[in-house]
């Protein structure tokens, strides 16, 4: 199985490292974003790679025009049979402080927008009498905690509860499986770093880049950050064949930064 694959957050740090490798890997790409912009520049990335790629401006949260969309990608490619949901709404809260259009946005994207994607995805593959295989994108916040991530954590803890679920509901035909990324210096991280020197009396005109290196100091025992390409290659071992048997599994790429 190494047909093309479907990619949302397809303009993101991350959303754009699993672009490029799976067109290194020659698999075709629908790429998905709520930026034109920069899904225009991960599309321009990818283009001299000789493999097919198709670009997809919808925001998530709308069901209706996700589902379009999803059907749309199988209509630009007829082998499309991976689905990684890479797309994700970060950002640190105090606790105190979190509201309810913040807390609803985060899941309907981080959630949500998760689900439905699988479940237009696997409505086409069994129309098309295929298998296929998704990633879904949790985070280490999902098993850690944090205290200024009681939405986000929550939310990507959802995502690791319904990989499981759904590993069960689409068996023996359609695999889904997670990552969770450590730290990975992306703009999700460069705005929450930037929060943290805003909110922080502590941190006060510190670089956001210097509190980024002090946290993974503190919470990574490799003692580097993650790179995009670390978890891009997590994702392609997982879509691969060599992963045919694995399914509801969840895979740490956070130098280990959190030990079962
Ligand atoms: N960067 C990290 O350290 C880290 C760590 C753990 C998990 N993650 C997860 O990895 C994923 C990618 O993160 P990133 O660091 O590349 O962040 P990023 O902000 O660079 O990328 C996120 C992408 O998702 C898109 N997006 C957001 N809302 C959307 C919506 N409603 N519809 C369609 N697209 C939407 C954004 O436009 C953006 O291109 C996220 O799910 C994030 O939670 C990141």
């Amino acid at each position: 199985m190494a047909g093309a694959v479907l990619v949302t957050g397809a303009g993101g740090g991350l959303g754009r490292g699993v672009a490029e490798r799976m067109s290194a890997d020659g698999r075709g790409l629908a790429l998905l974003d709520i930026d034109e912009g920069r899904l225009s520049d991960t599309a321009a990335a990818v283009a001299s790679r000789g493999v097919t790629v198709t670009t997809h401006v919808v925001d998530i949260c709308d069901v209706d025009a996700l589902r379009a969309v999803v059907a749309e990608a199988f209509v630009a490619h007829d082998d499309l049979d991976g689905l990684v949901n890479v797309a994700g709404l970060g950002g640190f809260w105090q606790y105190d402080a979190l509201d309810v259009d913040t807390w609803d946005k985060t899941y309907a994207v981080n959630v949500r927008g998760v689900f439905f994607a699988i479940q237009a995805f696997a409505a086409e593959l069994a129309t098309r009498g295929r298998e296929g295989a998704v990633v879904n994108f949790s985070s280490i916040a999902a098993r850690n905690g944090h205290e200024l991530l009681t939405a986000y954590g929550s939310s990507k803890a959802a995502v690791l509860a319904m990989t499981n679920s759904l590993a069960r509901a689409l068996a023996p035909t359609v695999r889904v499986n997670a990552v969770l990324p450590g730290l990975i210096w992306t703009d999700m991280w460069r705005q929450s770093a930037g929060w943290l020197a805003e909110h922080d009396p502590a941190l006060a005109g510190v670089a956001p880049e210097q509190i980024f290196g002090a946290m993974v100091d503190q919470l990574i025992p490799m003692k580097r950050p993650q790179t995009v390409e670390d978890v891009a290659g997590a994702v392609a071992y997982l879509l691969s064949a060599d992963a045919a048997n694995i399914t509801g599994q969840s895979l740490h790429v956070d130098g280990g930064a959190v030990l079962p």
